[in-house]
């Protein structure tokens, strides 16, 4: 079984307008579907750097001596990117989310269609896991999780339903978990668990921190006129991405000048997200809830204006 199929990898290139010298990260490097398309592009003094904390990712990694690939997470970007002497980049892509190789892998423990342990972790250094969300968080803060990652309806319900499972028995397994969800699926089956297990999975790697810390490092290291391409399948991720690309923070407003000039860090490129062809989604039905956003980063940008180190 393929290992992943990159999605929109036709957008996400051109989206990247590759320079043949240039300098692009890839921080998902997953299968390296978008990589190996990037070092395709690249001539022989072009470099991609390229991310991913699972260690499963290593196993595809293409032999070549322009492409650095860094095991970890990429809420390190820059740091790494100061490790390996790289002041600016030219485009760094971002494919968010899990692959199709850790959501079919069985002792992954990210479906609901296996029994394994309850894991969902991508990197396995770490100590934290989906068991520790079921086992320790409040019920409270179960139902706000579910509520918020996952737009489960029945949030309260739900977070009751688990409470108490793990009362009589601590919740080990997929199964152990799935005993106390089942009796509690509103709506389609399939929907409802894939919504449950996304939100115990952003939480689990803190997939919204990585993203936002992520983003702020990212403006940073681009070039002016550098290419920020961000492919999310999770209204909040692309939610922060849209409002990062217009604002360059995460909050509700634009940051200002003492003349009320706005401050704009990228032309966004993107006024509504791309969308995978219909002809892809035929292929391949993950590429369903892509949504892909570009923005370049402005030319006149004094950096030092944004740094927050
Ligand atoms: C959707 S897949 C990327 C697929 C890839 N573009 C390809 O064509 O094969 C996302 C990958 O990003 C990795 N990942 C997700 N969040 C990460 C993070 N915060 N830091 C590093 N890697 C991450 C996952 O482990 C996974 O392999």
């Amino acid at each position: 079984m393929d290992y992943h199929k990159p999605v929109m990898l036709e957008e996400c290139l051109d989206a990247l307008n590759i320079k043949e010298d240039g300098v692009y990260v890839d921080v998902t490097y997953g299968g390296g579907g978008h990589s190996k398309a990037i070092l395709e592009r690249l001539g022989k003094n072009g470099k991609l750097i390229a991310f991913d904390q699972d260690e499963d990712a290593k196993d595809n990694l293409i032999e070549d001596e322009r492409l650095i690939f860094v095991e970890n997470n990429f809420r390190f970007l820059k740091n790494y990117l100061r490790l390996y002497g790289i002041k600016e980049v030219d485009g760094i892509l971002g494919d968010l989310g899990i692959s199709s190789h850790q959501i079919n892998v069985a002792e992954r423990g990210f479906s609901y269609r296996f029994d394994a342990d309850l894991d969902m972790r991508m990197d396995r250094e770490s100590d934290f896991s989906a068991q520790n969300v079921v086992n320790e968080y409040s019920e409270q803060a179960l139902q706000n999780l579910l509520s918020e990652y996952g737009e489960v309806r029945n949030a309260k319900t739900l977070a009751n339903a688990i409470a108490q499972a793990r009362n009589a028995r601590k919740i080990r397994t997929i199964k152990d978990f799935m005993n106390a969800v089942e009796p509690k699926i509103r709506g389609n089956r399939n929907r409802y668990l894939a919504q449950v297990f996304q939100a115990i999975r952003i939480e689990v790697n803190d997939e919204m921190g990585a993203l936002k810390a992520f983003l702020e490092q990212a403006l940073q290291a681009l070039k002016p006129q550098g290419r920020l391409v961000i492919m999310s399948y999770h209204s909040l991720e692309d939610r922060l991405t849209k409002n990062f690309m217009k604002k360059g923070n995460f909050g509700r407003d634009f940051i200002q000048d003492d003349y009320g000039k706005i401050y704009r860090p990228f032309k966004v490129l993107t006024k509504k997200a791309i969308e995978a062809s219909a002809a892809e989604l035929k292929q391949n039905p993950r590429a369903r809830s892509a949504k892909l956003r570009v923005a370049e980063k402005a030319e006149s940008l004094a950096k030092n204006d944004y740094s927050r180190e």
